[in-house]
């Protein structure tokens, strides 16, 4: 079939490094089917999983037998994050990099977390494992002894700071700072997810200009709220780590528009609509977005550096949502790179055409949007993955074959900067 573009944008397939699509276990919140339904429609292509399922993934043969569940219900290629647990870490020693290249850790407590590594001495053996191994270690870096301090000073548990519904920012600040002297001690190569504050981002923006092996992730979300929309999103906005304040979110724009931040990761994080009609502070934390990550990030790109074209907006998009991700992972070369006839993974794009999100135009299980109400300043006409259309705007509710694969990968590369060319 031939497809006409029609002055539309064309960009590489693009790759989220971060999605919990709660398999298995947890997939009354979410499934394979909608979640990579949801990808396809955001123009997302591969997707790298999350770990902290029921059970979670903690070995390589865990990723194998994950990859058998998947297979045959995902429209969209995958590979795993590891996962790791802190009283025996030794898994990490065996893995292959067809079974993974990177590490998760949670630095702090989560219902979904329970391979939450607080433990100096754990830490020490994991980023010397890893180290070893070959894998990057991608951090949840949030610090659980700041919060009990917290607690114990002001008597009222998980209630230090209001707006920052649990999890106030120094918790998020004093851990960046801990890993950066687990990297300085180990050289192991780190990513750490979901950068929220100014703080954290000069931190790991000095680091890696003084030569440490650091790299980082922002969110569509930390990019495009702020504690006041917190406040009046709710529970939905509920997260970890919290939704900070407007000069981290300045802070959070500068590292992506100068090229500091490495990846952006949507922390497709869907709970049910019921979990989050609980009160805020009950509430679980996290919210979809790996529908809304693309044209959330364009809209927040075209406000936030009016002066710059479209063109150079969606060039960076596919450096940060598809070569970096490729580089950091060890991910097939010809992925997250415009290359269509060799692995042709691509997404029409529509810079001209704002459209307002709904819950009902959502794809993820949970079928709401923190975005409800939002206008996005550009649209996902159609993906294509490896010479399949996945996706058609022009078709609505129609998906392509679910026929996504589990990716092979070469051991990554470790510099501390991912390479830094524009759409090849
Ligand atoms: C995530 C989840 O629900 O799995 N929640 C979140 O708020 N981000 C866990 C996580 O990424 O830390
Ligand atoms: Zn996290
Ligand atoms: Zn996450």
């Amino acid at each position: 079939r031939t497809v006409d573009g029609g002055g539309r944008y064309l960009l590489p397939g693009l790759i989220d490094s971060h999605v919990h699509f709660r398999t298995p276990g947890l997939t009354y919140k979410e499934d394979w089917e909608h979640g990579s339904r949801a990808a396809a429609a955001g123009g997302v292509t591969t997707v790298i999983d999350m770990p902290n399922t029921l059970p979670p993934l903690l070995d390589p043969a865990d990723a194998a037998r994950k990859a058998a569940m998947v297979q045959g219900r995902s429209l969209v290629d995958y590979r795993f994050h590891l996962g790791v647990a802190g009283d025996d870490p030794s898994p990490l020693l065996d893995a292959t990099p067809r079974e993974a290249t990177s590490v998760k850790v949670f630095l702090a407590g989560h219902h979904t977390a329970p391979t939450v590594v607080r433990d100096p001495a754990s830490l020490t053996r994991i980023f010397g494992y890893a180290r070893e191994s070959g894998l990057r270690v991608v951090l949840h870096a949030e610090d659980d002894g700041v919060f009990e301090l917290l607690d114990s000073w002001t008597g009222a548990p998980g209630r230090y700071l209001d707006y920052e519904r649990v999890r106030p920012r120094s918790g998020a600040i004093v851990a960046v700072a801990k890993v950066l002297e687990l990297v300085r001690r180990h050289g192991t190569a780190v990513h750490v997810l979901h950068v929220s504050t100014a703080e954290e981002a000069d931190l790991l923006a000095a680091a890696a200009h003084a030569g440490l092996p650091v790299t980082f992730e922002v969110t569509p979300h930390h990019l495009s709220f702020t504690a006041a929309d917190s406040a009046r999103i709710g529970a939905r906005a509920r997260l970890s780590p919290a939704i900070r304040h407007e000069r981290d979110q300045r802070r959070l724009w500068e590292a992506v528009l100068a090229g500091q931040a490495a990846t952006i990761g949507s922390d497709h994080a869907p709970h049910t609509r019921e979990e989050k009609l609980r009160p805020v502070a009950d509430a679980p934390p996290g919210l979809p977005g790996v529908q809304e990550m693309l044209p959330a990030v364009f809209t927040g790109m075209r406000r936030h550096a009016p002066w710059q074209s479209p063109g150079t907006h969606l060039e960076l998009i596919a450096r940060l949502l598809a070569a970096n991700p490729a580089d950091l992972f060890g991910i097939d070369g010809r992925k997250g790179r415009l290359l269509p006839g060799r692995d042709a993974d691509f997404v029409l794009f529509d810079a001209d055409t704002p459209w307002m999100v709904t819950g009902a135009a959502m794809h993820s299980k949970c079928g709401w949007s923190a975005y409800e109400g939002w206008t996005m300043a550009g649209q996902v006409r159609l993906t294509v993955r490896r010479g399949q259309i996945i996706y058609d705007a022009d078709a609505p509710g129609t998906f392509g074959p679910p026929d996504g694969r589990w990716l092979d990968a070469a051991r990554p590369a470790t510099p501390a900067h991912p390479t830094r060319g524009a759409v090849r």
